[in-house]
C-alpha cells in the first residue's frame, strides 16, 4: 500500500499558536504520518498558547485518529522578523513578553535545535505565518513602514529560514510556506503590502528551489490555500464572507478544512514528492482556476 510515512523525520513548523489555523492541521498531519514535530510560536502568543495546552484546552485536537495525543517534542518562542539578536530592538528585547525567552530569532532558533538534537537535527520546515500591521488598509493608503513590515516578517522571513536552516538539513529534506491567491489576483481587502508579500513568497520559492535544489538538493514549495476562518485570517475581518464567496464559486461547493492543508503539506514532505519542488500548490476547491463566478450567474443549461 502506498502510504505517507514520515517514521524517523524531525518538523520545525514555524507559526502555531492554537489549534485554529494551518500550522497546527500541518504539524498534525505530520505527526500522524509519524514524524517528531517543534513548533516555533510568535513570543506575544507564547503564553496564551502554553496555557491553552497546560489547561487541556486543545486536548480534542491534539487526538490523533489512532486515539494518541500528539505531543510537540519542543515549543520554542520564534519571532520571525529578527535574523540574530543583534538585531531586535532594546524595547522589545526588554519587553515583558521577550525578556526571558532566549535567543528568539531565527539564528537563535537554529542554534537551539542543533544543541537539542544534535547536528542536522531536522528533515521538514513549515513556515506558516504571516503578518502585515496596515493589512486592514488598501495598498494605496500604506504607509512605507507597513507595506515594508509585511514583507518582511511574511516573505523575507522565509529566506532567512532557509538560508539559516539549510546547513541542520538532512539530505531529503524541504521547506514549505503557505501563500495566498491575492498574490495573482486582486482581492479587496487583502491590503497593507500582504498581496504583495505573497507574490514575494511565490516568486522566492522558486529561485530558492533552484539555489537550494542544485546546491543541496532540498526541496521548497509553497501551498496556496482558500479562505480559512483562522485567528490570524478572523482578524483581518472579512473572513467569512471569503469564505462563502469561495465556496458558493469554486469548482468544488465544499467548506475548506485545515486538515485538507495539513494532508498536503505531509504528502509535499514525504519522498512521494520528490520531483516536486518550486512549485505552488493550490488548495483550494479548484478556485484559483475559475474565470467566471457563478454568483449572480445564470448557469447555463444543456437543453
Ligand atoms: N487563513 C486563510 O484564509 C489563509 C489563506 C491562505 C494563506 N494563509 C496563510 O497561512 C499561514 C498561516 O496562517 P493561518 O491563517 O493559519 O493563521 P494562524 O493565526 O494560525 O497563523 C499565523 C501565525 O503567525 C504567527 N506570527 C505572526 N507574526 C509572527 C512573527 N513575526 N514571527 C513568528 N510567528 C508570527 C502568529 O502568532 C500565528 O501563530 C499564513 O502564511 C497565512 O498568510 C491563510
Amino acid at each position: 500500500m502506498l502510504a505517507i510515512d514520515l517514521t524517523g523525520k524531525r518538523a520545525f513548523v514555524a507559526g502555531v499558536a492554537d489549534d485554529g489555523g494551518f500550522g497546527f492541521a500541518i504539524a498534525k498531519a505530520l505527526a500522524e504520518a509519524g514524524a517528531s514535530v517543534c513548533v516555533g510560536t510568535w513570543p506575544p502568543a507564547l503564553n496564551i498558547f502554553l496555557n491553552l495546552l497546560e489547561r487541556g484546552k486543545m486536548d480534542e485536537s491534539l487526538t490523533l485518529p489512532d486515539g494518541s495525543r500528539m505531543a510537540f517534542e519542543k515549543i520554542y518562542a520564534f519571532d520571525a522578523a529578527y535574523d540574530a539578536l543583534a538585531d531586535v530592538p532594546a524595547d522589545i528585547r526588554d519587553s515583558k513578553r521577550y525578556k526571558d525567552r532566549g535567543d528568539f530569532t531565527i539564528e537563535g532558533v537554529a542554534r537551539q535545535l542543533e544543541a537539542d538534537f544534535g547536528p542536522q537535527p531536522l528533515d521538514i520546515v513549515i513556515h506558516s505565518l504571516a503578518n502585515g500591521p496596515e493589512v486592514k488598509k488598501p495598498l494605496l493608503e500604506t504607509s512605507r513602514a507597513g507595506y515594508l513590515s509585511a514583507l518582511s516578517v511574511s516573505a523575507y522571513s522565509l529566506v532567512s529560514m532557509v538560508r539559516t536552516f539549510t546547513p541542520l538539513m538532512r539530505p531529503g529534506g524541504n521547506f514549505q510556506s503557505i501563500t495566498f491567491m491575492a498574490s495573482e489576483r486582486a482581492v479587496p481587502g487583502y491590503g497593507g503590502g500582504m498581496s504583495s508579500a505573497k507574490a514575494a513568497l511565490e516568486s522566492d520559492t522558486r529561485t530558492l528551489a533552484y539555489e537550494v535544489g542544485t546546491k543541496h538538493g532540498l526541496r521548497i514549495n509553497t501551498i496556496s490555500a482558500g479562505p480559512y476562518a483562522s485567528r490570524a485570517a478572523t482578524a483581518i475581518g472579512f473572513i467569512d464572507a471569503m469564505m462563502r464567496y469561495a465556496k458558493a464559486n469554486a469548482m468544488l461547493r465544499e467548506d475548506l478544512e485545515a486538515r485538507e492543508v495539513g494532508a498536503t503539506a505531509a504528502f509535499l514532505a514525504s519522498p512521494l514528492a520528490s520531483a516536486i519542488t518550486g512549485a505552488t500548490i493550490y488548495v483550494d476547491n479548484g478556485y484559483h482556476a475559475m474565470g467566471v463566478a457563478f454568483e449572480g450567474v445564470t448557469e447555463q443549461k444543456d437543453d
